[in-house]
């Protein structure tokens, strides 16, 4: 992309996603009272970009909702465009998801995005500034500057949004939140998380490039991204998240499901700052384990500081005593932790909370007559879709997904400088103290 036609400013960041096709928008046929589309037999038509893998599985998952029409299918890959057309004989389909958006117009009501991380804000973008609602997957974005763009883009317009953290609305997690916010434990001052993951990529160029597989659109993949030749088994299907291109590591890819639940228990803000323990930086891959320590500001669940402190790889803690807990916080030293989980330490106690499982509160002796909150669990995407037809409000829209995104792409920024703090000031969108940490918030957008 030619310096002079690079995105410069935000305002010319929200317009990229518009660009002609925003334009192509009219509005639609039938409008509710809370200002969603749907189709005249009351039906919320959607449009999905990326149909294999994750995108497969939001196809089915969405679609059981009674409501539901899928209009239109966009994958780069023809093998899963195809696979997903036999489920959904009834969709138009494309390659390319300008495209697809142009086309439809108001024929379309909401677009669900399941691509790699690096195209979920050039796309979910393109969708909004067209007025559609978008269901996209998580972590939010690739960059800081794309997931502040997306909040703002979806308040400006007021639009139904869901990132894909499918269990945040499951009934473990909802009951872990009414937890902590009814004080079992105190005010928390620590959170510990981590992932036994490893979505990193440690190694050296790679070698051997072939032509892409004549299914498979290359450019289209590639989308906003630097142009590359193709090598197989390294980008697509997958693969691609241990790459700082594409993908956002094991902190961004699991961290986000994992921070989640203490991100929304204590309504935390934005970091103070993160700082990142690892390799040096190769400019290829994510490093395949990392230690990420913030500190966020104080809030009414937490005390005077948060400090919070991330795991992955192998450098995840095998047992309490690794986690370095002082005694009176009454979890035994051996006591052998699961490979993914959080777990905060309060002024009363301390609870662990696997991912996805119940959790277990310590001392144990003390909480043994502790009545849990009964809480139901919720459908991710039944809410997202009835939160298009007016009737409810979605539990993690960007408004939510945006800073916590934010949060965690700040570590992942982190990763490339070392040992260093990175002091942040949200409000500015910037780092204070490196100024090299500023050209990574955010990367120029090829033209494709
Ligand atoms: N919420 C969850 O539990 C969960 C689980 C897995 C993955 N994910 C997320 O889902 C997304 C996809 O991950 P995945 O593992 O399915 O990746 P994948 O590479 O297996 O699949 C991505 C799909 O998108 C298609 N695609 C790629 N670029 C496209 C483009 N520009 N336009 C249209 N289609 C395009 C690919 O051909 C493929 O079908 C990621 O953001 C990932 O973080 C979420």
């Amino acid at each position: 992309m030619p310096a002079a036609s690079r995105p410069t400013s935000r305002r010319q960041f929200l317009q990229l996603g518009a660009g002609a096709v925003g334009a192509a928008f009219i509005a639609p046929a039938v409008r509710t009272v809370r200002g969603s589309y749907v189709s005249a037999a009351g039906k919320l038509r959607t449009a999905h970009v990326g149909v294999g893998g994750m995108g497969g599985s939001d196809l089915k998952s969405i679609s059981t909702h009674p409501l539901l029409e899928v209009a239109a299918l966009c994958d780069v890959d023809a093998t899963r465009l195809e696979a997903a057309l036999k489920l959904h004989p009834g969709a138009q389909t494309f390659r390319d998801y300008r495209e697809m958006i142009a086309a439809l117009g108001d024929k379309v009501d909401a677009v669900v995005v399941s691509t790699p991380d690096h195209t979920h804000a050039p796309a979910a973008m393109a969708a909004m500034q067209a007025g559609k609602p978008v269901y996209c997957q998580k972590p939010l974005t690739h960059e800081v500057f794309e997931a502040r763009a997306m909040r703002e883009l979806a308040q400006q317009k007021g639009l139904v949004t869901q990132m894909g953290i499918q269990v945040h609305s499951s009934a473990v997690y909802r009951r872990a939140v009414r937890m902590i916010q009814s004080g079992v434990i105190g005010k928390v001052s620590e959170v510990h998380a981590w992932s036994n993951k490893n979505w990193g990529y440690d190694g050296g160029p790679f070698a051997k490039t072939e032509a892409a597989p004549a299914t498979l659109n290359w450019n289209l993949w590639l989308g906003t991204a630097a142009e590359r030749p193709y090598t197989p088994g390294v980008y697509h299907p997958g693969q691609w998240r241990k790459l700082i291109d594409f993908g956002t590591g094991t902190l961004g890819d699991m961290g986000v499901h994992i921070f989640d639940t203490p991100y929304a228990a204590l309504e935390l803000t934005a970091p103070k700052w993160a700082k990142t323990t690892c390799r040096t930086p190769t400019g290829i891959g994510h490093p395949e384990k990392n230690v990420v320590e913030y500190e966020f500001p104080q809030t009414k669940y937490t005390t005077e500081s948060l400090k919070w402190k991330w795991y992955d790889g192998d450098l995840v803690p095998k047992t309490a005593g690794d986690l370095g807990l002082s005694a009176k916080a009454g979890v035994p030293a051996e006591f052998a932790l699961p490979g993914q989980a959080s777990l905060f330490v309060g002024e009363e106690g301390v609870m662990l909370l696997p991912h996805v499982a119940e959790p277990t509160l310590f001392p144990e002796k003390k909480f043994a007559d502790y009545k849990r909150p009964d809480v139901e669990a919720g459908n991710h995407y039944h809410e997202f879709v009835d939160a298009c037809l007016g009737k409810t409000k979605t539990s993690a829209p960007f408004a939510y997904a945006g800073p916590l995104t934010e949060a965690l792409l700040l570590g992942v920024v982190a990763n490339r400088f070392p040992d260093t703090k990175l002091d942040w000031d949200a409000a500015a969108l910037k780092v204070t103290n490196v100024a090299d940490a500023n050209k990574l918030l955010r990367s120029a957008y090829r033209k494709f």
